[in-house]
C-alpha cells in the first residue's frame, strides 16, 4: 500500500495500475478527451496496521466477496464497473472517496436509499468496521472497494456516470513539502469533473484551513464545475452526520468548511 507513483515529468501514466511503472508507462490508455492526464503520482494515503479482528475477519470473510471488490485486479487489468449488476439494479451512483470506518457512507445511504454508494478506502480495517455495519443495519446500497480512490475514478469508472463524489476530510499533508500528497488536485478535479454526469455533485469537507483554501482554488478553476447556488435543489443529499474525526477536530477548534460543486448541464 502506498505506493502509487505518478510521473511529474509528464509520462504518460493516467492508469493507477499496480503493476510495474514501465508496464503503466507502456499500457496507460488515452485520458479521456478534455481530462488532464494526472501528474506523477504519490499516494494521498498512508500506510496503516490493518489486522481485524476475529469478528471483522468473520464479516470480511462472508461479505467481501459479494459486497467489496480491489480497486484493481492483482495483474493490474481494469474492466470498467458494472455497477447495475453489482447493486443489482439501476441507480444514482455515488463515489465516496476515503471513507474511513464509513460513518458518513452507512449514515448518507441508510438516508437516501435509491442511490448506491460506492466507498472507496485503502484502510482495511476502516472497511472491515463499514461491511460490518452495511451487515449488523442491514444496508444494502453500499458496494466497497479497496484500493486507490483515483484508479478508480480512472479505470472503474466511465464518462458521466456518476451521480455524486464525496470527500469528507482527505488527510491533509500539512507540511508544504508534503503538499504533492494532496488527494485535491487539478488533475483529480479534472477527473471527477469527466466521472460526474451533467448535474452532478462534487461534495468535499475539510478542517484544514490551508487546504481548504486549495481545495476552492482548485473546484473553482476546474472549468467543467461551478459552485452550488446556495438552496440549489440537487440530485443527492448533502446533509453529513458528524463523525469522530470531526467532534475531534472542531474540540481542538478547528473550523469545518464544506464545498459542494455542481457540474453543470448541457
Ligand atoms: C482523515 S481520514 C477521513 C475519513 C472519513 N472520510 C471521515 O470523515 O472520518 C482520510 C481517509 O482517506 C483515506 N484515503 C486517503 N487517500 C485515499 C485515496 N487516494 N483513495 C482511497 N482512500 C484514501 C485514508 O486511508 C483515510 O482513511
Amino acid at each position: 500500500m502506498g505506493i502509487n507513483l505518478y510521473d511529474g515529468g509528464g509520462m504518460p501514466l493516467f492508469m493507477g495500475h499496480h503493476g510495474s511503472m514501465q508496464a503503466q508507462r507502456d499500457r496507460g490508455p488515452a485520458a479521456p478527451e478534455g481530462v488532464a492526464r494526472h501528474p506523477r503520482r504519490v499516494s494521498s494515503f498512508r500506510s496503516r496496521r490493518s489486522a481485524l479482528t476475529d469478528s471483522q475477519s468473520e464479516v470480511w470473510d462472508r461479505l467481501w466477496p459479494r459486497l467489496g471488490r480491489p480497486a484493481l485486479n492483482p495483474a493490474g487489468a481494469t474492466e470498467p464497473l458494472d455497477a447495475d449488476s453489482w447493486f443489482g439494479r439501476r441507480a444514482p451512483l455515488v463515489l465516496e472517496i476515503g471513507c474511513g470506518t464509513g460513518t458518513s457512507t452507512v449514515a448518507m445511504a441508510q438516508a437516501e436509499p435509491d442511490i448506491d454508494v460506492i466507498a472507496a478506502e485503502v484502510y482495511r480495517r476502516g472497511l472491515a468496521q463499514l461491511l460490518s455495519a452495511v451487515d449488523r443495519e442491514n444496508v444494502p446500497n453500499i458496494r466497497l472497494i479497496r484500493g486507490d480512490g483515483i484508479d478508480v475514478l480512472e479505470s472503474l469508472l466511465g464518462t458521466g456516470v456518476l451521480t455524486g463524489v464525496r470527500v469528507f476530510f482527505p488527510d491533509p499533508w500539512p507540511k508544504s513539502r508534503h503538499h504533492k500528497r494532496r488527494l485535491l488536485q487539478p488533475a483529480t478535479l479534472a477527473l471527477i469533473a469527466d466521472r460526474l454526469r451533467p448535474g452532478g455533485v462534487l461534495h468535499v469537507a475539510t478542517d484544514h484551513p490551508g487546504y481548504a483554501d486549495q481545495i476552492a482554488q482548485v473546484g473553482d478553476d476546474e472549468s467543467a464545475l461551478r459552485r452550488a447556488a446556495p438552496g440549489e435543489p440537487l440530485p443527492i443529499s448533502t446533509d453529513r452526520p458528524v463523525t469522530k474525526y470531526e467532534t475531534k477536530a472542531r474540540a481542538a477548534g478547528s473550523v469545518v468548511r464544506e464545498f459542494i460543486w455542481v457540474r453543470p448541464s448541457g
